[in-house]
């Protein structure tokens, strides 16, 4: 089972290879297909994504037992105010009802909330139920549950080298560092490990580009309201049977033994916290 998120939140992105081995999973997922999961059923667009928050739910109560740390979800892009009024409001309606619904949750399950993105574009009423759900989660240690919101890595990461245009020489840490305090996200936050899409469509969407340089993607046609915990152990097995060798060879025969060790951990001892669940 991987360790507590505490005990990696300090590990910078971009770190070495035994920092990489060393600490928890960051699964990400790009929440898609609930507009088409309603309507395919002749519901408005709505009840997919009302839909979509219990599979939010049945998500983050299976991610600890699968050995993920942290979890970051795509729930609403800078591209997506371009959406009809109707849907955008239905959207920012059901974000602020889940975060004050859901805080105390969290607490109990010891998982602490954040949201990533843009808070200047959202409503009072949103930004003051994030503050308040951010606040009361802190203490979470099991589960990082960060929630993308009003989110595009291409600005994030154009907002980061305008905050380090005077620094020089500047690393792939202090650039991380600003990544993360462009986007509203607590600092120290691993790279993705694993970016599961839903829904069928097989693109990155401006999520997390600098965060999953060497992230496995995995796609499902499941739409994201019928995702549930059996999809995303299956999701975490298929990347627990990657060899992951971050630009460098495979393993020599002659480290064989030693090898199938550091393998083990590199997959974030993954199926031990499966069969610990
Ligand atoms: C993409 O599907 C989904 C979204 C833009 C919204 C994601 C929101 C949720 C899952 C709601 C619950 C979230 C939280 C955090 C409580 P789409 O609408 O683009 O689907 P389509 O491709 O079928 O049209």
């Amino acid at each position: 089972m991987c360790g507590d998120v505490s005990e990696h939140r300090e590990q910078a992105i971009g770190t070495t290879g035994e920092a990489r081995r060393n600490r928890g999973c960051h699964v990400a997922i790009i929440m898609d297909g609930n507009g088409r999961w309603a309507q395919g059923r002749g519901c408005p667009r709505q009840v997919g994504h009302m839909a979509g928050a219990g599979a939010v739910r049945r998500t983050v109560e299976a991610a600890p037992g699968l050995g993920i740390t942290t979890l970051t979800l795509y729930a609403f892009s800078a591209d997506n105010w371009q959406r009809p009024r109707p849907e955008v409001d239905g959207l920012m309606e059901l974000f602020e009802s889940y975060l004050r619904s859901e805080y105390d949750r969290c607490v109990e399950h010891r998982v602490r909330l954040s949201v990533i993105g843009r808070r200047d574009r959202l409503s009072a009423g949103l930004r003051d139920a994030i503050e308040m759900a951010e606040s009361r989660t802190r203490g979470g240690t099991r589960l990082h549950l960060r929630i993308a919101i009003d989110y595009s890595a291409r600005d994030a990461v154009v907002a980061a080298a305008t905050s380090l245009r005077r620094t020089v020489p500047l690393s792939r840490e202090v650039f991380a560092a600003a990544l993360a305090r462009a986007v509203n996200a607590p600092p120290g936050t691993p790279d993705v490990d694993l970016l599961i899409r839903t829904g069928g469509e097989r693109r990155l969407s401006d999520f997390l580009l600098w965060e999953s340089a060497y992230a496995e993607l995995v796609f499902t046609d499941r739409p994201w309201p019928d995702f549930n915990a059996e999809d995303l152990e299956s999701a975490v097995r298929e990347f627990a049977g990657r060899e992951r060798r971050f630009g460098g060879l495979g393993p020599s025969p002659d480290d064989a033994d030693v090898d199938r060790l550091v393998q083990h951990d590199a997959h974030c001892s993954i199926t031990e916290g499966m069969t610990e669940s």
